[in-house]
């Protein structure tokens, strides 16, 4: 049994003096490209990693829902489903519970009450989807001990539903939807306008990097919601829907039309899609070297254009791209302001990625930082 089940065995029983009937499992993501582009209607490229948040379940005979979280020393909370369910403000992290249950609830279904234990290892605030891991197991746990058969896309729309109206916060569909359906050892194409999914196989010989930079990341809802903003603001200049609508060419004949960050923010978005499309072409086929360059065109355009790096993430970009050269790519990931920077390198360079952060990041920054080396992995499922 793996630690976290073992560990979310022994809470359930503590908390419920009986055993756990069912485990349900959502994996965190990391983006390898494509950032920002998930509400502009345009494409993302992340995979689900193997950490992972989990649930450990059974029916009740009522219908309350009760909970317990192993992360927050085994605090409890619960809730009726059948009237409108409060959010909770001594044990927030259970909102997202709340918000997938009252979703269900709104779009018709009948959902049934439940014993709940979760623990979870998708690190906290750092950018690596452990909300929309929580939001995704939740919507799998409550459905399918309700018997009720709702797609793997559904849970993934109705967590982001969730995360929108009830938490509060206006995310787009990426990390809800590789959370739902990453593959092992693939990536994942998104078209967020259509949904529509393509598997991007990960070569055998690229190692998934990820180093948290311990920077806490300050004004990101706010700063989220301006990017947010100026981007609609651009595209209804335009008269489209999305920015997903318009060409380089299209921008450029407007530039002086447009405020000059407008401009900017919107040609990040325009040539990350482009940059999206051509990657998940060229992975497959092990170009690490051209990966690499597409990986650092992003970054500066999310650094020079979109402006959401911060300078101890720009250093680790550069302590890694010192090790990696061009054997393999490095950029920020995730929605910006602190958080993580993903690396695609040969899994040889591994050990001297990690000795040129701990001889270097912490110089450059007072700071240390975490490196995870992840496989991409299967998303949410029922586990034995
Ligand atoms: C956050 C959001 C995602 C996406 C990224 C930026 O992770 O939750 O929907 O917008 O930022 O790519």
């Amino acid at each position: 049994m793996t630690d976290l089940k073992l560990q979310l065995t022994k809470l359930f029983e503590e908390t419920f003096n009986a055993q756990p009937n069912h485990f349900f499992q959502a994996p965190g993501r990391v983006n390898l490209i494509g950032e920002h582009t998930d509400y502009n209607d345009g494409f993302v490229l992340p995979c689900a990693i193997d950490y992972q948040t989990m649930i450990a379940a059974s029916l009740r005979e009522d219908d309350k829902v009760v909970v317990t979280a192993a992360n927050y020393d085994g605090q409890k909370t619960e809730f009726v489903l059948n009237r409108p369910i409060p959010a909770s403000k001594g044990a927030k992290w259970s909102n997202y519970l709340r918000g997938v249950a009252t979703t269900l609830l709104k779009k018709g279904y009948s959902v049934k009450g439940a014993n709940l234990a979760i623990a979870g290892n998708v690190p906290q605030g750092a950018g690596l989807s452990s909300s929309a891991s929580l939001e995704v197991v939740t919507g799998l746990a409550l459905s399918r001990l309700s018997g009720l058969e709702i797609s793997l896309k559904d849970l993934a729309l109705t967590g982001q539903e969730a995360e929108n109206h009830y938490v509060g916060v206006n995310c787009g569909i990426m990390d809800q939807m590789v959370s739902a359906l990453g593959e092992n050892d693939h990536a994942m194409l998104l078209d967020c306008r259509s949904l529509d999914t393509r598997s991007v196989a990960i070569p055998e010989d690229a190692a998934v990097v990820i180093i948290n930079s311990n920077k806490k990341r300050g004004l990101v809802d706010s700063e989220y919601n301006t990017r947010r903003s100026q981007c609609e603001q651009v595209a209804s200049h335009f008269k489209v829907k999305a920015l997903r609508d318009i060409s380089l060419e299209d921008l450029e004949e407007q530039k002086s039309q447009l405020d000059e960050l407008a401009y900017r923010q919107a040609r990040h978005v325009i040539t990350e899609n482009a940059r999206t499309l051509t990657a998940a072409e060229v992975l497959p086929t092990g170009n690490l070297k051209l990966m690499g360059q597409l990986m650092a065109q992003s970054h500066a355009s999310m650094r020079d254009d979109f402006e959401i790096t911060v300078p101890q993430i720009d250093a680790i970009v550069e302590i890694v791209k010192g090790v990696i050269g061009e054997r393999g790519g490095v950029r920020m990931t995730g929605g910006g302001f602190g958080g993580c920077v993903v690396a695609l390198a040969p899994t040889d360079l591994v050990d001297d990625i990690q000795s040129a952060i701990d001889q270097q990041y912490f110089d450059r920054t007072g700071l240390t930082a975490d490196i995870y080396v992840c496989n991409a992995s299967q998303g949410t499922s029922v586990l034995i």
